[in-house]
């Protein structure tokens, strides 16, 4: 099912006249073109986290700019895989981080209409209980990534899957005693990674490790995999500045957080690449520069986001890290944002996708340029 063709021209037109702040190009601003580009491009309503990440970025336009169609948008995709009792469609008993990432899309519903639609608590509650009962766990108590397939394995993108929806779902719904354990759960997830994957040199993260040490590319000691992904360390970033939105200030966990956070921007700070603005795919010495990496779209976009993000609210220094995401922000719309699409639209360039090197609109590339374009707006808007 695609978005009927009425919203979709709806959303298009509605974008145009209600633009007051417009792109460089003199079209509308990029988070709404680019949004809308998508939409036009047709999302189907899935339960995986590819459309639940791009639902995130509309969130983040409705709030700006408060349209109606987007929150329409949003509701239409999470409607379209939740039947009226709550229960999700074409739902698997395999367990994996991957299927909870929607949880997020679904606790935002719940609190734009409320408690009156009990579907969302009831599909929060489903997802929630995957998570914290059914899903396997490493020696030390880290999630495993997918179960059967990849056993005692932590991998930095399940942060994102899990992480946000865990701590929403916490602040809205547990009670004391259970919010308690959840706090010290959370923050464990990021400190056995953080253990595990940190090479503490380049301040950089291997993409995941093997808590068994089992796995043939497990480093003996650590058990972390041997490379630096740039996407995959762009969910943990982005965990940890979703994460921080719910976690408590009084927790001395937090503190932790912030450090991890910190860090990680400082080192991509170190790693940005010169020459473009953006980064390497694969980020570790001695691949940046080499034949056959590039710098990649998706994961460049991830750090721009949370760079600004992380600066706008108060985790990140100002002066230490806007210069770098509008480097990076430039380096997207130089090399990524192309303006061929039929009808005006724009495409999104370069993100890689598994074993094929890069495919066109990709919502992995396009959801956090959408979400770096709203932070980006507003930070000039706040400084003009
Ligand atoms: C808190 O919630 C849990 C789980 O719903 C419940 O078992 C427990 O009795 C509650 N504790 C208090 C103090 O209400
Ligand atoms: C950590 O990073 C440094 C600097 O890039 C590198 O020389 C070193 O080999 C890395 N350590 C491991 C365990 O990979
Ligand atoms: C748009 O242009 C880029 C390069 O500028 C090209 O890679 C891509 O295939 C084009 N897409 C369409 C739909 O024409
Ligand atoms: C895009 O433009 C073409 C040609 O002008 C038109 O036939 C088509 O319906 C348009 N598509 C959308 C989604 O508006």
């Amino acid at each position: 099912m695609r978005l009927n063709h009425r919203l979709l021209s709806s959303l298009t037109l509605l974008s145009i006249s209600s633009s007051h702040v417009s792109s460089a190009s003199g079209g509308p601003p990029y988070s709404i073109w680019m949004a809308d580009s998508m939409i036009a491009h047709g999302v189907s309503p899935t339960r995986w986290y590819n459309e639940a990440f791009f639902s995130r970025a509309i969130e983040a336009v409705y709030s700006a700019t408060s349209l109606s169609t987007y929150r329409l948008f949003i509701t239409s995709q999470i409607d379209g895989i939740l039947n009226s009792d709550g229960s999700i469609r074409g739902w698997e008993s395999d367990h994996q981080l991957d299927n909870i990432r929607v949880g997020s899309a679904i606790l935002y519903l719940y609190t734009l209409t409320g408690s009156s639609n009990q579907k969302y608590k009831t599909a929060a509650d489903f997802l929630y209980d995957q998570l914290v009962n059914q899903q396997k766990r490493t020696a030390s108590g880290g999630f495993w990534h997918k179960d059967p397939k990849y056993p005692n394995q932590m991998w930095l993108d399940g942060l994102y899957m899990a992480e946000p929806f865990y701590a929403q779902y916490t602040t809205l719904f547990s009670n004391s005693s259970v919010a308690a354990k959840a706090w010290d759960d959370i923050v464990l997830q990021f400190d056995l990674v953080e253990k595990h994957c940190r090479n503490s040199s380049s301040g950089m993260l291997y993409h995941g490790y093997d808590e068994s040490l089992k796995a043939t590319w497990a480093n003996k000691k650590t058990g972390a995999s041997p490379h630096v992904w740039d996407r995959a360390q762009g969910w943990y970033l982005m965990a940890l500045v979703d994460v921080l939105d719910w976690f408590p200030v009084a927790h001395s966990g937090r503190e932790r957080l912030m450090k991890y956070l910190t860090s990680l921007a400082q080192a991509l700070k170190v790693a940005q690449d010169k020459a473009s603005g953006g980064w390497w795919l694969v980020m570790d010495e001695p691949y940046p520069g080499q034949k056959g990496n590039y710098i990649e779209s998706s994961g460049t976009a991830m750090y721009t986001y949370g760079l600004l993000k992380g600066v706008r609210k108060g985790y990140l220094d100002a002066k230490e890290f806007v210069s770098v995401a509008e480097r990076a922000y430039g380096c997207m719309l130089d090399k990524f944002v192309a303006r061929n699409g039929t009808n005006g639209t724009l495409n999104w360039e370069g993100t890689y996708y598994t074993t094929v090197p890069v495919v066109e609109n990709s919502l992995l590339g396009v959801s956090p340029f959408v979400l770096a374009s709203v932070e980006m707006e507003a930070y000039n808007k706040a400084r003009s």
